[in-house]
């Protein structure tokens, strides 16, 4: 349900954003004529597209385990580019309405940046994370990374499934597909390829599979 939600928010969203910029160009360009004729065109469709855009954002946004600055600051974003919008649109300025259309893409900017800003919490101190050392257990060490980076969305025994997260102890990935997944990421699922090494990764695929029933 998360997943089906956030594809159609993308697509909301990338909808949104073309309306505004071909109204924005077009009052640029000083088409006005233009500008009220395609206004009155997209007049349901938009306000069908603002609809499920805040919808599926709202619904989302209930979902999340956490919410960082960067989402608030691009839900304030959104927020301010609606008034000067309408406002910029009506009165023709066309001051307003690329102020408005700045806000949104700086909006949708910080949403990608957020994306790919993954940060890892270290495991304690107590944990051998050196595969070298004789008393390394890739279980222990994938538990601690686990323990302290996934569980918001997995839960501790695999199955919390929170923002469209796959039950792990269902799942039927081979090792290859695992790894890829944790570096690439998936849908909600962040990419940790940067922020792992692949002695970090090895041992996550390692406990991962364990919680297989
Ligand atoms: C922000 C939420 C979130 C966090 C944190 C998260 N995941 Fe995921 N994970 C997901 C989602 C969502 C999916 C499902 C992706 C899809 O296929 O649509 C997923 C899928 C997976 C899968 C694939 C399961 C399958 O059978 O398809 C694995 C393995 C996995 N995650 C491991 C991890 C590991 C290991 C960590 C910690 C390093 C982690 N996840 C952290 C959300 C998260």
């Amino acid at each position: 349900m998360f997943t089906g939600l956030l594809h159609t928010h993308k697509l909301v969203v990338v909808l949104f954003l073309l309306i505004y910029i071909i109204k924005t160009v077009l009052l640029l360009i000083g088409k006005t004529e233009n500008l009220e004729m395609f206004t009155k065109k997209v007049k349901v469709p938009e306000m069908i597209i603002s609809f499920l855009f805040l919808v599926t954002g709202a619904v989302m946004l209930f979902q999340l385990p956490e919410i960082k600055t960067l989402l608030i600051i691009k839900i304030i974003g959104v927020f301010a580019s609606i008034p000067l919008a309408v406002i910029g649109f009506k009165k023709k300025n066309k001051l307003l309405a690329v102020l408005s259309l700045i806000l949104l893409f700086g909006a949708y900017g910080l949403a990608e940046v957020n994306k790919r800003r993954v940060a890892i919490a270290p495991v304690s101190a107590d944990v051998v994370t050196d595969e070298a050392d004789a008393s390394y257990d890739p279980l222990v060490h994938g538990k601690a990374i686990f323990e302290t980076n996934c569980v918001a969305c997995h839960g501790p025994a695999g199955d919390l499934n929170a923002v469209g997260a796959k039950n792990l102890q269902t799942s039927e990935l081979s090792d290859e597909e695992v790894s890829t997944v944790i570096r690439n990421g998936k849908n909600a699922m962040p990419p940790y390829g940067k922020v792992l090494n692949e002695t970090e990764v090895d041992a996550l695929v390692e406990y991962v599979k364990s919680m297989r029933k």
